[in-house]
């Protein structure tokens, strides 16, 4: 295949973890046979810098006209006195806007090599976590009307959530489709017992589930879902949730798996494009330093090519040289324990490389 991937650094850590997942897709690409065309655009602080808007229209036009979109991360403290409408978060705003990207799906997985990472009690997360969050992207009170008014004492301001029918029923399929391929079960979260929208979100999601007959549905109370998840997080498969509490729940299970670096996303949507991320930020208390993880990027990439392009075994690949190197005791600093082997950001995404050439090799002789 002959592919245009847009690709967005972004701040902090963002370039170094991103050259590592360009890195592995040439390596992809030479072993299987495809050509990738990369172009590197600027948004988020960067771009504020450099041309005073988070998101400048060539960026967007360029990710309109590419195959798909990467991003390292966006964000940090040199930005932050930035009125909400001109921070770095607006390009990713934006750009999930623009893209049409409303489906964002973010799989928390607890690896067996990395169990001990987990903040949980072993007993918990021995049975296997294996989530996968279904986190609608373009609606809810991130994008529903907001303001602020008055002065003094009465000065108010507001953000609404707001979710329309079809909104719902599409990112609930989504979520029941994904549940086909995996473990068959979608939890529903939502706040129905308080709020109008998680009304609405519950009755059309059970309407939905109509078309599954195969599948189990529930639902569940938001704050319950937070409890859960610590609870016992081996009960969820897909998980599937609005905006806001898609952003908070996603946060929260990453953590349950001991290593947010690991963590790839995927944002899908009306369009061809999908755009991948590390759910990780831009942690830019170690950019430059050769200390990042690369492999959320990485696996992103790996997400890439098996959601936008249907190139399953190219993904494969990418995942299982991520299992070889930590199989091996390769370890970043943030998953890093004692008797493994400490590597920076460089020498993980090269031994990751090389195990994609050593791997397919082997498949080819056999
Ligand atoms: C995320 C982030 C973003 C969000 C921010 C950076 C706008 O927290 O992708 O989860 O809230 O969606
Ligand atoms: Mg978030």
């Amino acid at each position: 295949m002959n592919l245009k991937l847009a690709v967005i650094p972004g701040d902090g850590i963002g370039p170094e973890v991103m050259e590592q997942a360009v890195l592995i897709l040439r390596k992809v690409g030479d072993i299987f046979g495809h050509r990738f065309e990369f172009t590197e655009l600027a948004a988020g602080g960067t771009a504020i810098d450099k041309f005073g808007t988070p998101l400048p229209d060539a960026t967007l036009e360029a990710c309109l006209n590419s195959d798909s979109v990467l991003l390292g991360s966006v964000g940090g403290p040199a930005w932050d006195h930035l009125e909400v409408s001109r921070r770095p978060e607006k390009a990713l705003l934006r750009l999930r806007q623009e893209l049409g990207l409303f489906a964002n799906i973010r799989p928390a997985v607890v690896r067996e090599s990395l169990r001990s990472a987990s903040p949980l009690r072993d007993e918990i997360v021995a049975g296997g976590v294996d989530v996968c969050i279904v986190r609608e992207l373009t609606g809810g009170i991130y994008f529903g009307p907001r303001g602020r008014r008055g002065g003094g004492a009465g000065e108010e301001a507001f953000d609404t959530e707001v979710y329309t029918e079809g909104e719902v029923r599409r990112i609930a399929k989504v979520a029941f489709r994904l549940a086909r391929e995996r473990r068959k079960k979608v939890t529903s979260v939502d706040k129905a017992n308080v709020l109008d929208s998680s009304k609405l979100w519950r009755d059309v999601v059970t309407d939905e589930a109509r078309s599954y007959p195969d599948l189990e549905l529930e639902h569940m109370y938001v704050d319950n879902a937070a409890m859960q998840l610590v609870r016992n997080p081996g009960q969820f498969d897909v998980l599937l949730t609005t905006n806001m509490f898609g952003d908070i729940l996603s946060d929260e299970a990453s953590m349950i798996t001991g290593s947010i670096g690991m963590l790839p996303s995927a944002s899908l949507g009306t369009r061809q494009e999908g755009m991948y991320e590390p759910i990780h930020g831009s942690a830019p208390d170690i950019a430059g330093r050769d200390k990042a993880n690369p492999i959320g990027s990485i696996l992103s990439a790996a997400m890439m090519l098996s959601l936008s392009f249907h190139l399953d075994r190219e993904a494969d690949a990418v995942e299982s040289a991520v299992e070889a190197a930590l199989a091996e005791g390769f370890r970043t600093a943030d998953i890093m324990s004692p008797g493994k082997r400490l590597a920076g950001t460089w020498e993980m995404g090269r031994t990751i490389a090389d195990h994609i050439g050593k791997n397919h090799r082997r498949k080819e002789t056999i």
